[in-house]
């Protein structure tokens, strides 16, 4: 379902600063419906990688291929519809000044008739328990709720796969298990980045751990000593 092969990626050259190469030579597969953790230190390169997987940052090699179709320019927009992103900062997705209205924005955008749309945004929110946020601003949400709405925003555009950037950042211990609990029984194929090792061991049998932008392991996240992954 997600497949990358021998991929490399630099940002561009900014100033005086050189071109930095942050993602080498990776290649790992992920099977459909398969959940995995992406771990790493803070910078090893892990929003880098989803840049990668969303066309963003250009790759200087190797190819990516997402349900069979290689990741390019011309295939940007049918890929897109594959995948949903849940940034490491929810306040990156929610820009709307209500909720519901974050909520349906993505509907609207793809032409899809406004009651289908509302129907489909009021449902998500059911799902995910936060119909009594609908009307309020993501500006006033708690951290957890922020991060309960932008899933919803990524959600209820159904799509197959699914990329977290650090979902349980910032959130109390009872907020990191309940964003935990409903991101481990979603269905779909997940990629989760983050720092939490205990996070990992309780939410995949698959963990893939960068390191300096190159994939240093890929095991069972029990199998992980911590002094070595960080
Ligand atoms: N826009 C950019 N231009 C140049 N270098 C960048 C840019 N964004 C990130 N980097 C560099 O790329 C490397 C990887 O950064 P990245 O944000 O992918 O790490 P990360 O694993 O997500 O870290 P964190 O755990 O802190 O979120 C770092 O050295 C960072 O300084
Ligand atoms: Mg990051």
């Amino acid at each position: 379902m997600v497949r990358l092969v021998h991929v490399s990626a630099a940002y561009e050259r900014s100033g005086a600063s050189p071109a930095t190469c942050v993602l080498n030579d990776i290649s790992f597969h992920l099977a459909k419906g398969e959940s995995a953790a992406l771990i790493g230190a803070n910078g090893a390169g892990k929003t880098s990688l989803f840049l990668a997987l969303a066309g963003i940052l250009p790759l200087t090699h190797g190819s990516i291929f997402i349900d069979g179709i290689a990741l390019s320019k011309r295939a940007i927009r049918t890929i897109r519809r594959k995948i949903g992103f849940v940034f490491q900062n929810p306040d990156d997705q929610l820009f709307m000044s209500r909720v519901y209205d974050d909520v349906l924005f993505g509907l609207l955008n793809m032409g899809i008739a406004e009651d289908t749309a509302q129907n489909r945004a009021r449902e998500t929110l059911a799902k995910l328990g936060i119909e009594h946020l609908a009307d309020r601003s993501p500006l006033r949400l708690s951290g957890g709720e922020k991060r309960l709405c932008a899933l919803a925003a990524v959600l209820v555009m159904d799509p197959e796969i699914l990329f977290f950037d650090e979902p349980t950042a910032f959130l109390d211990p009872k907020a990191q298990r309940a964003v935990s609990a409903i991101i481990w029984a979603l269905p779909h194929t997940k990629l989760i980045a983050t720092h939490d090792l205990a996070f990992a061991q309780s939410l995949c049998t698959r963990a893939l751990v960068l390191r300096s932008g190159s994939l240093a392991a890929d095991a069972a996240p029990s199998a992980l000593d911590p002094e070595w992954v960080f």
